[in-house]
């Protein structure tokens, strides 16, 4: 699907997509094509219920050379923001997909009160399009072409092109880095392994991060036993992706991203039940978001210094898997009493830490993972949990989350979730007794992990990598949730 962006034509034809404000508010081109059209658009609102409530779509059909007319309701001047010209755009593709139309024009005109200039909304409702028209259908062998999408060009229709392709040229690094975290996460696990993982990875080279992979034996030089515990059931052999963009100040001290990268989560020996275990194919989201992120940082040439660090494995039950009960030694030098094979992330998310902390020395460390189940629970699939040794980190990650519509919610920690985790014959165990407050012990595992004066935090994003319903930029499937979070927050604090 391509994208462009024009100036207003002397007359409009095909199928044509036009602003309508709150209270059935014809902006500039509704109006011409209404008059054009002998009141045909105010006459479809008046039968509809319709109003221009932000969100709101209603057909209309043209006349001569106009196809198919699409209202979108704008809402209250105030309410067509970023994220709103976004959902714009993503409306006018799902919309044009389902009506099968081969092009359609969206036509941005100015509305008065807004934040945004139209070069902006239009930027940003060219983002919106893209991200709705992303589809993973690449073992799909059998569909008819009308069962296919049929939008092959977009057209954005603004007074101020030249503007609007520079402010579109600071957002178009997004679509291709929210593609390859929702292509990684969608993939089954047969064809996405650790290593293909890694192989993917290494394409960010060409854009000048530096990437380095290492395997099994440097990672057991290197004593991460708790990593590569929870490989060793597997064929697949585990991977350890280093990445680095070092684009910023000599003097600034680096920002680590870490992801949770298991391809398939089957429990181990603690081995999940069958029914939805093929989700498991996602467990690799928070290192899908993170490689994402860098390559969106990359893209877009940020004034940064950001290194990453995912861990990639399979967590398999197998004659050589991990027992329950047995005792692993972690990069950090703790021990720990692998209670439960299942709680598998943050055995391999502690080395991963403490890799990257001890090789970068990081101000901030940022965590991702598809940790726990019990975060769906408290949280359910609206909001990530957020935990956190620093309310500032919180909230400049909670500011960004709002931003850009990726929510997060803060959780807490203490020592009295603490000392839940305390082994009986070795330092820490990986599970608490009960499942009560199953994502705090989880955090607190971690947060052993936190070298003093490192700003830390972790994302629980079980319950966000992966959307049964879409939204209006995001079709069902894979979210990439934290990539645009994570570039947010790093240009909002690092690139000022
Ligand atoms: N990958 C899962 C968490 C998960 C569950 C993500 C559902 C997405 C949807 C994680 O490795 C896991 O198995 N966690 C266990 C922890 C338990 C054994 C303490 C869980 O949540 O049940
Ligand atoms: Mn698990
Ligand atoms: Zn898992």
């Amino acid at each position: 699907m391509k994208v462009e962006f024009s100036a207003f034509p002397k007359a409009f034809s095909g199928n044509v997509a036009v602003f309508v404000a709150a209270e059935k508010q014809l902006l500039a081109t509704a109006k011409t094509l209404d008059e054009g059209t002998g009141g045909n658009v105010e006459r479809a609102i008046a039968a509809s219920r319709f109003t221009g409530a932000k969100g709101q779509t209603l057909a209309v059909l043209g006349q001569g050379d106009l196809g198919r007319l699409l209202l979108l309701g704008v809402g209250k001047s105030r309410e067509l923001d970023a994220r709103a010209a976004e959902s714009l755009g993503g409306l006018v593709v799902a919309d044009a997909n389902a009506a099968g139309q081969k092009a359609v024009t969206i036509v941005v005109d100015a509305v008065k009160g807004t934040k945004l200039s139209p070069a902006q909304v239009a930027a940003h409702v060219a983002l919106g399009a893209q991200l709705r028209g992303y589809r993973f259908d690449k073992y799909k062998t059998k569909e008819k072409p009308e069962q296919k999408p049929s939008l092959e060009q977009v057209t954005v229709v603004v007074s101020t092109v030249a503007d609007a392709k520079r402010a579109y040229a600071r957002l178009e690094p997004t679509v291709d880095a929210v593609f390859f975290a929702r292509d990684v996460v969608s993939e089954p696990a047969n064809v996405l392994y650790p290593v293909e993982f890694a192989r993917r990875a290494k394409e960010l080279s060409e854009l000048g991060v530096k990437v380095e992979i290492l395997g099994e034996a440097e990672m057991k030089k290197l004593g991460m036993g708790a990593l590569l515990g929870v490989g060793q059931g597997s064929d697949r052999e585990s991977q350890l992706l280093v990445m680095q963009w070092m684009n910023g100040p000599k003097s600034q001290a680096p920002i680590a991203l870490i992801g949770k990268g298991v391809c398939f989560d089957t429990g181990g020996i603690s081995l999940k039940p069958a029914a939805g275990m093929e989700d498991m194919k996602w467990d690799m989201g928070g290192a899908g978001a993170v490689t994402g992120a860098m390559k969106l940082l990359a893209g877009r040439k940020a004034r940064v210094n950001v290194v990453a660090v995912c861990a990639l494995v399979e967590n398999m039950p197998d004659g050589k898997a991990q027992r329950p009960g047995d005792v692993v030694k972690t990069m950090s030098g703790q021990t720990v009493e692998v209670i439960n094979t299942d709680a598998e992330g943050r055995l391999i998310l502690c080395d991963a830490m403490w890799y990257a902390q001890e090789n970068f020395k990081p101000q901030a460390m940022v965590e991702l993972s598809t940790l726990t189940g019990a975060i769906i629970v408290s949280l359910g699939h609206e909001r990530a949990g957020l935990f956190s040794n620093n309310t500032p980190l919180s909230n400049k990650l909670r500011a960004a989350g709002a931003e850009i519509g990726e929510k997060l919610w803060r959780m807490p920690l203490g020592p009295k979730y603490d000392k839940l985790i305390d082994s009986d014959i070795a330092d820490i165990k990986n599970v608490s007794n009960g499942r009560d407050g199953g994502s705090i012990t989880a955090a607190q595992f971690l947060q052993r992990f936190v070298q003093e004066g490192v700003a830390w935090a972790h994302l629980d994003i079980a319950g966000v990598a992966w959307s049964t319903k879409g939204n209006d930029t995001t079709p069902k499937g894979a979210t990439a949730f934290g990539v645009r979070l994570l570039d947010k927050w790093i240009a909002d604090s690092f690139e000022r």
